[in-house]
């Protein structure tokens, strides 16, 4: 019997960006998540679905097998943690850094900063490692906008061009991680399935080489 395999994405760019690399193992959606309200879309092949849903639960959907597979960022990754979760692959697509950003003198001001972020547990992890005590922000997102309004010295975000920081007088101060987005896999999914979840992890792999050499 062939086994079913669910695989939780985000729509907008990672959907965007995984869709060839897809359809490269015959996954390709029926319908478009940009116009069809569906969360589960049937594909090609009967056996596989994708499910759509917010880039952050991605993780959570797939630690408890709920979806086998996921695309998901590193950042988010970073900030949830690697419990019930295989990362068998860098899909290298969605790809920008994590930084510590500011206005230029920012870090000069005496006292404690106070850094603004969607990402809490990454940037308590990078300014704890630096031994500087900060007072973190939680955002859930336009970071860019808290250094302008006075309610934190820096932010950490994602930047890929820098034209958001740079629309916004800001500049890239620090760097943290380099971020793309990974294939994640239930660890349960990955025994009980082995053989599809090994077969689709190989496609996709082959894929992701013969975009990028
Ligand atoms: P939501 O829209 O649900 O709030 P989100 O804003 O994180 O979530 P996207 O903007 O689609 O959703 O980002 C999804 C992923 O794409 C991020 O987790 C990150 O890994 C990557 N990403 C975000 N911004 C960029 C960017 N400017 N360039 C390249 N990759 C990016
Ligand atoms: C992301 C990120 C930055 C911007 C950086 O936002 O949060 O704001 O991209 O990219 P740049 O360096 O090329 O300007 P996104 O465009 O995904 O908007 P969102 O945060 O509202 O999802």
């Amino acid at each position: 019997m062939t086994d079913t395999l669910t695989i939780a994405l985000s729509k907008g760019r990672i959907y965007r960006e995984a869709l060839p690399l897809l359809a490269a193992a015959g996954i390709v959606p029926q319908d478009d998540p940009e116009t069809s309200r569906k969360l589960i879309l049937d594909t090609r092949r009967p056996e596989v679905k994708l499910v759509v849903i917010r880039a952050a639960d991605v993780p959570t959907y797939v630690q408890y097998g709920a979806a086998d597979l996921g695309v998901a960022g590193k950042d988010v990754l970073m900030e949830h943690g690697g419990d019930g979760l295989y990362e068998p692959l860098d899909l290298r697509i969605a790809r920008c850094r994590m930084m510590v950003a500011g206005r230029r003198d920012a870090k000069r001001r005496p006292g404690r900063l106070r850094v603004a972020t969607k990402y809490v547990h990454s940037t308590r992890r990078h300014f704890a490692a630096r031994g500087q005590q900060v007072e973190i922000i939680k955002l859930y997102g336009s970071m860019e906008l808290a250094p302008l309004v006075g309610l934190a010295d820096l932010i950490v975000d994602l930047v890929d061009t820098g034209n958001t920081l740079r629309a916004n007088g800001l500049e890239p101060l620090e760097h943290i991680a380099d971020i793309s987005s990974r294939l994640i896999v239930n660890t349960a999914s990955m025994k009980m399935k082995h053989a599809a979840v090994k077969a689709l992890v190989a496609k996709l792999a082959a894929a992701v080489e013969d975009r990028q050499p």
